[in-house]
């Protein structure tokens, strides 16, 4: 069975499937997500509803300030001149196990004493956030095609944060466990204890951050991510001595929310967009159930075999881009145009691997066996648990008064725009601001809508999956307002007058 339609039906978003097409493994990533679909149907998956993490102690500090002066990032390869600070380092999760998550941390280029925290976190799950998040989204740099050298991203998320990517879990890009069994132990789970441990200690490390505003983002599977750590970290500011962390919201796009809705509104999609037949559209309607205990059928499997011929060999994270068909780097860089390059993941890929940027970066101090990958298969493999949705937890935010965003990018079709609006349905919301046009630089840079409860709806108009890296202006504007708490900006049309 061929690729795209299964992607979007396991609903683990294999980002890497589609990178490893460009790297060469393609055969074992189709049987990888093979696996995965009849994995996600089977029992051992954990199913049931989100329950409180375990319990975290009062967390030691195993990390200190001295640490931090000694993360200054001086130079990386190839930038440009900057004024801001970057650092990167390791931070311990778990010191017995030698469990270690590596960060990338750029501060404001002004006001960086007043702005707010932003941590940034990827999906997959098993995705880099320093190979998408800060090298081809958000952060401040992008790698030219000679795979050496940096040009300046001017959409930057650090001219409105201060900005934290962190790699996680362990098995991540630069992040290592010295426990080989700890591999057993990919989920939801552990991935918001260890990241919510990270932050504690990172905040040793920068204590002056301690008392700042905080706000969590984040894309596609970090659906799961960004309301998990932020339930735990409501969790604990509640019932434990560790610091309290000064969470004000969450903001998150093309999200994995729901698996019913999420997998229902692709299909929608591909058939709204004239990928697939109506007929294909009407069989799997016919034989697919979505719901938490089906399990899946063989003519529902053959309605997404042949969606996926129909579909072809499209990018499905952005289904109007084209996909890369010379991954070479060229010996000088490329000229920079509007339009973002198919081939960047190859770009990256190349930079991040030369010696001499994890030694500026100082990632990969332990020497691991293997290469920085911009998703890891062994992660996204082995995951273990996932709850079905996360509607219940952005429910207890908005009962708790935290800001709650969720955007799409409208050109995706692996978690589209009809898969969150049929997520949004089901939560029932109340309207406040009905649906409207908002707008960046004197165009409609999308459509937003706000609920009661201060939940907010936008869309962000000609963006792929991942919506910095093809709107980078209007993903600037976005988490500028969301950062602020304004609303996205509106011109009310001129009157009318009907005759
Ligand atoms: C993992 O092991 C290496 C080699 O012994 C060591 O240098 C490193 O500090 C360990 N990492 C952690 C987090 O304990
Ligand atoms: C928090 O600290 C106080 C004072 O040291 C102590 O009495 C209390 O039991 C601690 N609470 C928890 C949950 O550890
Ligand atoms: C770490 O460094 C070793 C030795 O230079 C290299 O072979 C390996 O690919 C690197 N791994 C990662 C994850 O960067
Ligand atoms: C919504 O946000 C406003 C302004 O930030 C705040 O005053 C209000 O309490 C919030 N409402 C709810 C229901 O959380």
């Amino acid at each position: 069975m061929a690729k795209n339609c299964l992607l979007v039906t396991a609903l683990l978003l294999f980002l890497s499937l589609y990178l490893s097409l460009v790297h060469g493994h393609r055969k074992n990533q189709i049987e990888a997500l093979k696996k995965l679909l009849r994995n996600s149907k089977s029992s051992h998956i954990d199913r049931t509803n989100f329950k409180p993490y375990l319990y975290i102690k009062d967390v030691k500090s195993i990390s200190s300030v001295d640490e931090k002066q000694k993360d200054v990032i001086e130079y990386l390869p190839g930038q440009p001149p900057v004024e801001f600070v970057q650092y990167g380092g390791y931070v311990t999760v778990d010191q017995s196990a030698g469990r270690a998550f590596y960060y990338y941390f750029v501060e404001a280029e002004k006001d960086k004493e007043s702005l707010p925290l932003l941590l940034w976190l990827n999906g997959g799950p098993g995705c880099s956030s320093l190979g998408y998040g800060a090298m081809q989204e958000v952060g401040p740099f992008r790698v030219y095609s000679d795979g050496k050298t940096l040009y300046k991203n001017v959409f930057a998320w650090n001219h409105a944060a201060n900005v934290l990517f962190l790699e996680s879990p362990a098995g991540v890009g630069f992040s290592y466990s010295n426990t080989s069994s700890d591999h057993l132990k990919y989920g939801d789970k552990s991935t918001a204890k260890d990241n919510y441990a990270f932050l504690l200690n990172w905040l040793e490390r920068f204590p002056e951050y301690k008392n700042r505003d905080f706000y969590i983002s984040g894309e596609s599977y970090a659906g799961h991510y960004v309301p998990e750590l932020a339930h735990t970290i409501l969790y604990h500011n509640k019932n434990t001595n560790n610091t309290h962390i000064n969470l004000k919201g969450i903001i998150i796009g093309n999200a994995v929310l729901n698996e019913e809705t999420d997998s229902k509104g692709a299909y929608d999609y591909l058939e709204s967009h004239a990928l697939i037949s109506d007929k294909t559209l009407t069989q799997v309607h016919k034989y697919c159930d979505f719901s938490p205990t089906a399990t899946l059928s063989p003519d529902c499997d053959t309605a997404m075999g042949v969606c996926n011929d129909e579909l072809s060999d499209i990018d499905p994270y952005n289904i109007y881009a084209p996909v890369c068909t010379d991954d070479r780097l060229t010996a000088r860089p490329k000229k920079i145009s509007y339009e973002i390059d198919p081939c960047n993941d190859d770009y990256t890929y190349a930079y991040l691997n030369r010696p001499e940027v994890q030694e500026a970066l100082h990632a990969n101090v332990t020497k691991l066996g293997y290469d920085w990958e911009p998703c890891s298969g062994t992660v996204q493999n082995l995951w273990s648990d996932r709850p079905f949705t996360v509607i219940d937890l952005l429910e207890e935010f908005m009962a708790n008064s935290l800001r709650v965003w969720i955007y799409s990018g409208d050109v995706d079709s692996v978690v589209p725009v009809t898969s969150t609006k049929y997520s949004l349905n089901a939560m029932n919301l109340q309207v406040k601001t009905f649906w409207r046009p908002w707008l960046v630089h004197q165009q409609v840079g999308g459509y937003t809508e706000v609920y009661q409860g201060n939940l907010t709806f936008a869309t962000v108009r000609g963006a792929g999956h991942e919506v910095p890296s093809y709107q980078p202006r209007r993903a600037l504007a976005l988490i500028s307002h969301f950062l602020n708490g304004t609303p996205l900006p509106y011109k009310p049309p001129p009157e009318q007058t009907y005759h």
